[in-house]
């Protein structure tokens, strides 16, 4: 019998042990821990189906490579890392996973709002130095402080509601209100700029594109109060990084926590530049990130929100059916 064969790519061990037992006997498995890209592109010349994360490069290239292609299940919600009109041109469907981590994502929200509101990471290098002394370490409540929220669609909802549990007032800005969501939620839609002059703390919610680029900018920075704390767990494109170095420099932020920053994914091989040639780009990416990391009231986590045990086996759970779906002719999360 033919087996379908199927590469995952970017993936730990612990992964494809879980993802290994989902599948039969008519299945070949191959499992590569590295990104899939041009100087790779010839481990897929015979394979059926592809599921990579997304730091593979499936541009035309790559693509051009894949001769037995017939689906690309990628294993995250975004598909920018995937040449769709090329992939359509082929004859290759393309499968996303739309839903998987609302919860966990504004759960790690919180976790960098409350570190930063509580000085937990403060506390947290001092008592390993065997200090337990408070000065400086004062926080203060979230219960009563407006949240403004950038973005209220799957993930925003979420903070919403774990805000609200906190006892918070919230704002929200989004282009598409839900006005339903608004009486049993209790918060109010508001124009951008009443949310920036009015939050306690600003939390980005919003997709990266040509609209919401440098949405929080030099030029509306200053509406923000001063001491506000701001968290960025979407994209590091929504905020100018020139307004960011300048509002936590000037005190308007008094705290910033980001899991996602300027530059990260050319970062990601920073044990590498030693021995390459390395890009400019690369080395001011750095410097900026080092600037950041000096401060003591930033925290930056390397674009983790998503990562929980639970949502990591929901997005292969979804996956895995998005492939067995595509196999029998059922409905799976199609994007072409
Ligand atoms: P979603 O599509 O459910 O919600 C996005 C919301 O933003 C929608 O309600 C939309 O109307 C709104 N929006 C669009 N343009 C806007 C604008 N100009 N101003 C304000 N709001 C605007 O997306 P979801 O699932 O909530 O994810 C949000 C973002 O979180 C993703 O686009 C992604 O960048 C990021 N993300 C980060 C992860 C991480 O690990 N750090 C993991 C997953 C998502």
């Amino acid at each position: 019998m033919l087996k379908t064969s199927v590469a995952f790519f970017e993936t730990t061990e612990k992964e494809k042990k879980y993802l290994k037992k989902k599948f039969d006997k008519s299945f070949e498995l191959f499992f590569y821990p590295e990104e899939l890209n041009e100087t790779n592109s010839n481990l897929i010349a015979k394979v059926n189906i592809l599921s990579p994360f997304i730091y593979s490069n499936l541009n035309s290239k790559v693509l051009e490579k894949a001769k037995k292609l017939k689906l690309i299940a990628t294993r995250s919600t975004g598909y920018n890392h995937i040449d769709i009109k090329k992939a359509q041109s082929r004859n290759i469907s393309v499968a996303t996973v739309p839903y998987y981590g609302e919860n966990t994502v504004a759960e790690h929200t919180f976790a960098l709002m409350l570190a930063l509101s509580r000085n937990i990471h403060k506390a947290y290098v001092r008592t390993t130095r065997n200090d337990f002394a408070l000065a400086g370490l004062q926080g203060f409540d979230l219960k009563g402080k407006t949240l403004g929220v950038i973005g209220a669609g799957s993930i925003g909802v979420h903070v919403i509601k774990i805000a609200k549990g906190f006892g918070m007032k919230v704002i929200t800005h989004d282009p598409k209100p839900n006005h339903i969501l608004t009486e049993l939620l209790d918060f109010r839609y508001v124009a951008l700029e009443e949310l920036l002059t009015n939050s306690d703390i600003i939390t980005i919610h919003c997709p990266y594109n040509q609209h919401t680029h440098h949405l929080i900018n030099m030029n509306n920075i200053q509406l923000i109060k001063k001491g506000t704390l701001f968290i960025n767990t979407a994209r590091s494109g929504i905020i100018e990084p020139q307004a960011l170095y300048y509002a936590i420099d000037n005190n308007i932020f008094a705290g910033a926590g980001l899991d996602v920053f300027e530059g990260e994914e050319l970062l990601k091989e920073e044990n590498q530049m030693l021995t390459k040639n390395v890009a400019v780009e690369h080395l001011e990416a750095l410097l900026r990130r080092n600037i950041l990391l000096r401060r003591e009231n930033v925290i930056i986590t390397p674009h983790m929100a998503f990562d929980s045990v639970e949502a990591v086996e929901r997005i292969m759970d979804t996956t895995v059916e998005n492939i067995k779906s595509f196999l029998t002719g059922k409905n799976y999360h199609k994007v072409i």
